[in-house]
């Protein structure tokens, strides 16, 4: 396989959940969102925004939010990344157009845009020696949440990034087998089932290795497990509420 700086950065992700107590300068911020900045967009609608979190009792209460998730609080920039059509609406009522947002497309959008900055950002901050891990947990109260970061209609919060540096050095988690994940020219469903048994295989390993052998469990029963209930039905009902799908 080729090899470059950027495919060995991004080829060497884990994520980050212990951080040391070195502060963030104003100046690495700014180049952080500035990286998510220039992340693509669908359409150059460019649906979303970043809320900068440094204040030590917003990060706390986030926290709490997220399920008691400590990094969120004890990361030294925690970032929430929403979906925004809110300046969009402003463009829409300007030039006196109705303003549509009532499909899943739009949401699917503002997702999407979310996550390319996410990702983008994290990125950013790894090049710099940084670590950190994305929060989905910011949407298990995204009223709340909404309330204490004033976020105004047309908007939802996607997900968090707490970002600083690691104070920890976990291995990478292995990845579904390339079998399993990437097919050529048309769907092959009759390679995943042996991929899967393998990934299961290695998974069980890794948790053994890990955990000193107090867990192993297997990637699929993993997920059987996280499937096998509703996982957040308050997002559909507060998306609905802050003006979309309607
Ligand atoms: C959108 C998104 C949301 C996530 N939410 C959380 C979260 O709330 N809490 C957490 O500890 N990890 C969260 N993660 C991190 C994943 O658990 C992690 O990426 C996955 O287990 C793979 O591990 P790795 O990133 O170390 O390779 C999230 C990742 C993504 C992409």
């Amino acid at each position: 396989m080729e090899t470059s700086p950027v495919i060995d950065l991004i080829n060497s992700h884990r994520s980050i959940r212990k951080f040391s107590s070195k502060e963030l300068t104003n100046t690495q911020v700014k180049t952080i969102v500035e990286a998510g900045r220039w992340a693509p967009t669908s359409h150059h609608v460019q649906a979303y925004s970043i809320i900068v979190v440094e204040d030590k009792e917003t990060k706390q209460q986030l926290a709490k939010l997220a399920g008691n998730q400590t990094y969120v609080e004890t990361c030294p920039v925690f970032f929430v990344i929403c979906a925004d059509y809110y300046r969009l609406k402003q463009a829409s009522d300007q030039h006196s157009q109705p303003f549509e947002i009532g499909e899943q497309e739009q949401v699917i959008v503002g997702a999407v845009d979310a996550a390319l900055v996410a990702q983008n950002m994290l990125l950013a901050g790894r090049s710099l020696g940084m670590g950190g891990v994305m929060i989905g947990g910011i949407r298990n109260d995204p009223d709340s949440v909404s309330s204490l970061l004033e976020l105004p209609e047309f908007t939802f919060p996607v997900m968090g990034l707490c970002l600083g540096y690691p104070s920890q050095n976990p291995d990478q988690k292995p990845r579904l087998p390339h079998e399993a994940v990437v097919h050529y020219e048309k769907y092959d469903p009759t390679k995943i089932g042996r991929a899967m048994t393998e990934y299961d295989q290695l998974m069980q390993q890794y948790y053994q290795d890990r955990t000193q052998g107090k867990r192993s469990d297997a990637w699929s029963e993993q997920m059987a497990s996280f499937l096998s209930r509703p996982k957040r039905p308050q997002v559909g009902s507060f998306i609905k509420k802050q003006g979309f799908l309607k």
